[in-house]
């Protein structure tokens, strides 16, 4: 970038990431004053509800002794936390890009916001875990392996929907459950702080990907579909399975239980009938999760596009079209 670059920067005139920007401001937050870093976090405080981690829902689970099942619960959200952590350090990374490869003036001043906000979260998430004074498990590689691919791009398309719209979309219902479910307040509160910063990213992702549907000519936005729907629907329809299941075994037994492997099997069949009415839920419109709302804002779900796809009759797409969409959200 030279300086005659930066003279005569031009401003998309878009009403609402243009107010994104001003958000940021009048909703900001004290990582210090606004979150009261006094409350405890006993070591034997679960800190979210059992049933919040996958598995934990299953009666054999429910049946466990309570310091079992608080050992395996801090341990799962102790991962949970740690990828949100490395998350936020990623996102500020794109941010960080963004501000340097985005020629637009709005879309620049709303990247530099947002990599301030995940700054705040970065610190906010460890130094809960800090706070929690437990060693946490490693992220897995296939999150690695995503943000690693994420890290070595610079095209802002690939940027923004992969953090913006699709990765912020996806962690919405994370924090959203970590809120609902959280039984310690200190907790609690970050989340609610963290949520609201959330929701203002997604909707810059929702709204630029929105923009470049309108511009952009019928095949591009088929084949931006196609890739971007096989993405979001592949997740949504990978639920807690055997490798899941492995973890959680292995926090069974660190907790002490002796035939942790013989309620495997148990534990498996119990969960896949959860996954199965969550999957309904979702497919009748009762609870449709925030990736199919986003697509569906960002314009991906126009019937030309479902039809060249031949998804118009995908269970989970149908149940997302069903629902009445939300007023848009100001962010
Ligand atoms: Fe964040
Ligand atoms: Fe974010």
């Amino acid at each position: 970038m030279r300086t005659r670059e930066l003279l005569n920067l031009r401003n998309t005139g878009h009403p609402g990431i243009n107010a994104l920007f001003a958000k940021a401001h009048s909703a900001d937050w004290d990582f210090e004053q606004d979150v009261d870093w006094g409350v405890s976090v006993e070591r034997d405080d679960p800190l979210v509800s059992h049933a919040w981690a996958a598995y934990g829902k299953t009666p054999t689970f429910q049946a466990l002794p309570e310091h079992v099942k608080t050992h395996a619960t801090r341990r799962a959200l102790g991962r949970i936390l740690n990828i949100l952590q490395v998350g936020e350090s990623v996102a500020q990374d794109v941010c960080a890009r963004l501000v340097l490869t985005l020629r637009e003036e709005d879309y620049r001043n709303h990247a530099a916001a947002q990599a301030m906000d995940e700054a705040r979260h970065h610190l906010a998430y460890r130094r809960f875990i800090d706070a929690m004074r437990e060693d946490v498990e490693d992220i897995d590689t296939g999150t690695e392996m995503m943000f690693d691919a994420l890290l070595s791009t610079d095209d802002p398309l690939e940027l923004i929907a992969t953090e913006q719209f699709f990765l912020e979309s996806f962690a919405m219902n994370i924090f959203e459950g970590i809120r609902r479910e959280a039984t310690n307040p200190l907790l609690r509160r970050i989340l609610e702080l963290i949520t609201r910063d959330e929701s203002r990213h997604m909707g810059f992702g929702v709204l630029y990907v929105a923009e470049r549907m309108r511009r952009e000519p019928m095949q591009w936005r088929i084949a931006f579909a196609r890739r971007w729907l096989a993405q979001i629907l592949g997740s949504l329809l990978d639920r807690p399975g055997p490798i899941f299941l492995g973890r959680v075994i292995r926090r069974l037994r660190e907790a002490g239980v002796k035939d942790a492997d013989t309620l495997a099997p148990r534990m498996l069949r119990e969960q896949q009938v959860i996954n199965a009415a969550e999957l309904a839920d979702a497919a009748s419109g009762a609870a449709v999760p925030q990736l199919l709302k986003s697509a569906r804002r960002a314009g991906l779900m126009e019937p030309e596009i479902l039809e060249a796809l031949d998804l118009t009759n995908q269970p989970l797409i149908r149940g997302a079209l069903r629902a009445t969409p939300e007023p848009e959200s100001s962010a």
